[in-house]
């Protein structure tokens, strides 16, 4: 048994990763402010801090007497970080040096959720980790931010650290009312209220979805891993979708007629996303991706769960 902070736990994937850690006998102890997490989603299990990552007091007392650090509190949204830039900043890049910081004295490792906002419109496809990184937002630009911070803390100060850097997660639990949410949680919330699906231009964009469970999987290994260095590796699925497709896809598990409607395109949208999952594979010993349609006729029992 081993005790693991997570924080962000309230969240989409943080409350995810919980109960399978909680489910394998460890024990929990998160760190929130439910600024979009919700107490409903924490098991009863779970320790809770109700804080901010970013205020190094507080992180450093939840720290104390864990085995190892989880850290998925961030204000995950590009278009807020565009909003309120200082504001984002603060949590999303000063989170994770807190965090860093609260690690080192006791050298706890860390695994932090980086995403593939660091690539920006890079057009390799699939992407690798070997890809130039240059981040279009400033969501992006403080998730490299977390990595650079991430390599000072194993190289400098002996902290082991994964980053992670997460494509098109989705699952049950995304708010599919909120505006910052992934456009699966989006379309099956508008398919369930009779609503058209809104395609942001022509719908043949593409994006690699990944389903919460395969993240948590690779959480869980990336905690297991001891490579030595700091490492960064993708969260994917290798699997290109174009929403237009993803948006039939959806329609047919629910048994609706897909009702599209162009609207237009959204600034600084990238066209296509795609990573390559060989190395998380080959380093963390992941299995095959679970398959879309699986994974969306989860968030589509889950939407109408009673
Ligand atoms: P989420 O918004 O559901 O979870 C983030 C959690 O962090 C929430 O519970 C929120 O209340 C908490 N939080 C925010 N600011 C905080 C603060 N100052 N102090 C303490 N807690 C704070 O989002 P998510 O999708 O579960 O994202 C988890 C992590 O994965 C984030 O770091 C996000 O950037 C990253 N990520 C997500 C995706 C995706 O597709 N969902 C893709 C790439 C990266
Ligand atoms: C997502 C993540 C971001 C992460 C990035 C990694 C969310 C909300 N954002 O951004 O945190 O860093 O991946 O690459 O999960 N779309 C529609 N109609 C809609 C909603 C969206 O056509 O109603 C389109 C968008 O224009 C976009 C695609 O669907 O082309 C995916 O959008 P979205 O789910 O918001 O995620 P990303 O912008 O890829």
């Amino acid at each position: 048994m081993s005790r693991y902070l997570v924080t962000g736990g309230a969240g989409f994937i943080g409350s995810h990763l919980v109960e399978s850690l909680l489910a394998e006998g460890h024990a929990a102890r998160v760190l929130d402010d439910f600024s979009t997490g919700r107490r409903e989603n924490l098991p009863p299990a779970a320790e809770l801090i109700l804080g901010d990552v970013a205020d190094p007091a507080t992180t450093s007392a939840a720290m104390a007497g864990m085995d190892g650090c989880f850290h998925l509190a961030a204000i995950a949204s590009v278009a807020r970080a565009a909003e309120d830039w200082p504001g984002t900043h603060r949590v999303n890049l000063g989170g994770t040096v807190a965090v860093l910081d609260a690690a080192r004295a006791r050298r706890v490792p860390v695994v932090f959720a980086s995403s593939a906002a660091v690539y920006g419109d890079c057009a390799d496809r699939p992407l690798t980790e070997a890809a130039p990184t240059h981040p279009l937002s400033a969501y992006g630009a403080d998730k490299l931010g977390s990595e650079l911070h991430a390599a000072v803390a194993t190289g400098v100060f002996g902290v082991p650290t994964v980053g992670l850097r997460f494509f098109n997660v989705f699952g049950p639990r995304q708010d599919p009312a909120s505006p910052y949410s992934g456009v699966i949680s989006v379309f099956a919330g508008r398919l369930r209220a009779g609503a058209p699906l809104v395609l942001h231009g022509d719908g043949e964009q593409t994006r690699d979805f990944v389903f919460v469970a395969d993240v948590v999987a690779a959480l869980l290994a990336a905690m297991a891993w001891r490579g030595g260095t700091a490492a960064v590796f993708n969260v994917c699925s290798g699997r290109a979708t174009s929403i237009r497709e993803l948006a039939a896809t959806l329609a047919a598990i629910a048994g609706l007629p897909p009702r599209l409607t162009e609207g237009s395109p959204r600034p600084g949208d990238i066209r296509h996303s795609l990573g390559s999952p060989e190395a998380s594979r080959a380093a963390l010993g992941l299995g095959p991706p679970i398959p879309l349609a699986e994974g969306l006729a989860a968030v589509w029992a889950w939407l109408g769960r009673p």
